[in-house]
C-alpha cells in the first residue's frame, strides 16, 4: 500500500526556501501519529531540511547521489525501488509527490486555510481517481492559529498507474 501525506496551504503551497511556510503543531501531531512505526520516503531536500531521521520510523531517502550515506536513513536510487518496499508513506517534497500520485492508493491531505507565499506546490491531482472517506476540522487555538482539515481520500480500483 502506498500513502502519501502532505500538507497544503492555499494554491497548494508546500514549502518556502527549503521548509515550511507555517507552524501548526496539531498537524505535526497528525504526522507523528500516521507515520510512527512506519516506513516514510522523501526526497533528499525535504531530509536536509529536516536535517535529521524522524525517530521511531524508518527513514528512506530517494536521492541520485550515490555518496550520500547519512545516518539513520536508509538510502535508495529509484523510484522502483521505492515501489519494491511495500507498504510505504510518500512524505514529500513535490519532486517526490509528483512521481507518486499516480500510484498512490491513499492520500492524507492537510488543507490549511492560510495565504502565503511559496516556492514549491503539491502538483495538480486527479480528483477524479479518490474518494473522499474521512474529513476532519482541526481546532483553531493559539498554537494552531490557522483553519485546517485533515482529508483522507481512497483511490477508486482500477485507477492507479501503477
Ligand atoms: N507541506 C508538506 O507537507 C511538505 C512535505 C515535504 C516537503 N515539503 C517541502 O518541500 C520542499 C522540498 O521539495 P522539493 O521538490 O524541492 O525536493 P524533494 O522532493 O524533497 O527532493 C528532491 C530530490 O530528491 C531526489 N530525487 C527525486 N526524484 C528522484 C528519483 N526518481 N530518483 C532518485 N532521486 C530522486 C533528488 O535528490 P538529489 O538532488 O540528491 O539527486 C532531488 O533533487 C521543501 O520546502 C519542504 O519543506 C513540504
Amino acid at each position: 500500500m502506498i500513502s502519501l501525506l502532505v500538507a497544503y496551504a492555499r494554491n497548494q503551497v508546500i514549502g518556502k526556501d527549503g521548509t515550511m511556510p507555517w507552524h501548526l503543531p496539531a498537524d505535526l501531531a497528525h504526522v507523528k501519529a500516521l507515520t510512527t512505526g512506519k516506513t516514510i520516503v522523501m526526497g533528499r531536500k525535504t531530509f536536509e531540511s529536516l536535517g535529521r531521521p524522524l525517530p521511531n520510523r524508518r527513514n528512506v531517502v530517494l536521492t541520485r547521489n550515490r555518496d550520500f550515506h547519512p545516518e539513520g536513513v536508509d538510502v535508495v536510487h529509484t523510484k522502483q525501488e521505492v515501489l519494491e518496499l511495500g507498504d510505504v508513506i510518500i512524505f514529500g517534497g513535490a519532486k517526490i509527490y509528483k512521481q507518486f500520485l499516480d500510484v498512490a492508493d491513499r492520500l492524507y491531505v492537510t488543507e490549511i486555510d492560510l495565504e502565503t507565499e511559496g516556492d514549491t506546490f503539491f502538483p495538480a491531482w486527479d480528483r477524479e481517481a479518490f474518494a473522499l472517506v474521512d474529513k476532519r476540522e482541526g481546532v483553531v487555538d493559539e498554537k494552531n492559529r490557522y483553519p485546517h482539515t485533515f482529508y483522507v481520500y481512497d483511490r477508486i480500483a482500477g485507477t492507479s498507474q501503477r
